[in-house]
């Protein structure tokens, strides 16, 4: 804690847009769902995108544990090509899955889906790759995303289309433990 009673980072955001209690509780409400949705299957397949999708895997995961739904947890890395304003959706795997997801039910766990680009070449990949069905839970959804189509059946919040930070989300490698989702202050962007 700091002098001012806040953690140091608070003095960088300028608003909360999702607080821990509303992440907490809305976390609580797609695991839910989703554990009602899959009462048919032995067991879920959590597919978390690295990093900025590992806060929100770690509550999922825990949370559908709660409502007495096994899973089982596997990470992929991946990086677009060129600049993300003009990305082609051309995706390379920094960290292929470790195993086969042949006739699993998997779930692709994501923090924020922006343009969707990366999300719906990873759908195509992992159907590719033989899985009995493959949804998505996102915690977060911009409204560009709305405009590509990707089949997002599990979503937390739609936000505004501002860079936020927080909750496993980065800016230049920071910010990713704020347990909340927030706006940066212009003045962290200037002193970058
Ligand atoms: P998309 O392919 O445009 O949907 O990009 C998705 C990825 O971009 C997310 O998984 C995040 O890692 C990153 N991203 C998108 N919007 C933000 C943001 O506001 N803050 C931090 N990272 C973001």
């Amino acid at each position: 804690m700091g002098e001012t009673g806040g953690v140091w980072y608070d003095a960088d955001i300028e608003h909360v847009i999702v607080s821990e209690e509303q992440i907490r509780e809305k976390t609580e409400e797609l695991a839910r769902k989703v554990a009602a949705d899959y009462t048919h299957v032995e067991s879920v397949l959590l597919v978390g995108v690295l990093k900025g999708a590992v806060m929100f895997m770690a509550d999922f995961a825990r949370a559908m544990g709660r409502e007495g739904r096994p899973v089982e947890m596997e990470f992929m890395a991946v990086s677009s090509y060129g600049q993300r304003a003009t990305s082609s959706g051309v995706v390379r795997i920094l960290k292929d899955l470790d195993r086969d997801i042949a006739g699993k039910h998997v779930i692709v766990v994501e923090d924020i889906v922006d343009s969707g680009l990366t999300l719906s070449w990873l759908l195509k990949y992992l159907e590719s790759r033989t899985a009995a069905s493959v949804e998505v839970v996102a915690l977060l959804r911009k409204p560009d995303a709305i405009k590509v189509q990707v089949p997002v059946k599990y979503v937390g919040f739609d936000i505004p289309s501002e860079f936020v930070v927080g909750y496993g989300l980065d800016f230049a490698e920071r910010y990713r433990e704020l347990p909340y989702v927030g706006v940066l202050k212009s003045a962290v962007y200037a002193r970058a």
